[in-house]
């Protein structure tokens, strides 16, 4: 698996989000893009075929998490879609993850990536501890549910590029991570905390980086997505 830099391409509607694509029309290297709830929700299946059609990898970041024959169900219609990456909520046991594999594999056994959840960035210990009665430290849990979906048999998981390393040794090398929280190093954080650079995301050993703002907001994305590439493959 190669890695690669994928933009999440958090617009609110398709009219945004192809106007953004249109500026790479020009090149070479079409980016793998992420869609998330808010677009998927907002303008359907219509988008993810039109940016398929433009020759697109697609990452669709809808995050299932629901009974076993619920999300086996679901990631067949996802799986159908044509999508190169999809993911669920590891906190929806093994068996769930499992359905999930087996819903999205087609009849000729290929299927889409399909990568876990472990802690969403923005649950504290406090709350895991005070509202789920989970006493134990985030990271000892973000570790144990990557090693239930490297049992289930999933691909990988979504973590901060500064538990890449960590998880990778738990799990395998070729157990893959896709991390957000990348910066470069001479711009703003945002609202992001434990953020890293493309060129030291690699150094970790991030396999995807996810990059938002600092393409989509940038006065030259075209340029940003470029640096990003470089920074974090060596290539261009
Ligand atoms: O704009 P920015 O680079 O911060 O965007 C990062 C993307 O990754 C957003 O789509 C955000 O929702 C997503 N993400 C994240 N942290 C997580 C999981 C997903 O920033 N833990």
């Amino acid at each position: 698996m190669n890695r690669d830099v994928i933009i999440a391409c958090d617009f609110p509607n398709a009219g945004e989000t192809l106007a953004f694509l249109d500026k790479f029309n020009g090149e070479s290297r079409k980016p793998f893009l992420k869609i998330g709830m808010e677009l998927y929700y907002g303008a359907g299946n219509e988008i993810v075929k039109e940016i398929k059609r433009r020759g697109h990898k697609i990452f669709l970041d809808l995050k299932l998490h629901d009974i076993p024959n619920t999300v086996r169900k679901a990631m067949k219609v996802l799986s159908a879609l044509d999508v190169d990456m999809v993911n669920v909520h590891a906190a929806g046991t093994i068996e769930m993850m499992r359905a999930a594999v087996e819903g999205l594999t087609r009849e000729d056994g290929t299927r889409p990536l399909l990568i876990a959840v472990t802690q969403l960035t923005s649950t504290s210990e406090e709350a895991m501890r005070r509202q789920l009665l989970i006493d134990a430290t985030i990271g000892d849990t973000i570790i144990k549910y990557a090693e239930n979906a490297a049992e289930a048999g999933l691909d990988g998981v979504v973590c901060s590029p500064l538990e890449a390393g960590i998880v990778k040794e738990a799990c395998g090398r070729d157990f893959l991570t896709v991390t957000p929280g990348i910066r470069f190093a001479d711009a703003a954080a945002d609202d992001q905390v434990r953020i890293t650079t493309p060129a030291r995301a690699r150094e970790i050993g991030s396999d995807f980086i996810v990059v938002g703002r600092p393409i989509t907001a940038a006065a030259d994305p075209v340029a940003a997505y470029r640096r990003c590439v470089e920074d974090f493959t060596g290539e261009l």
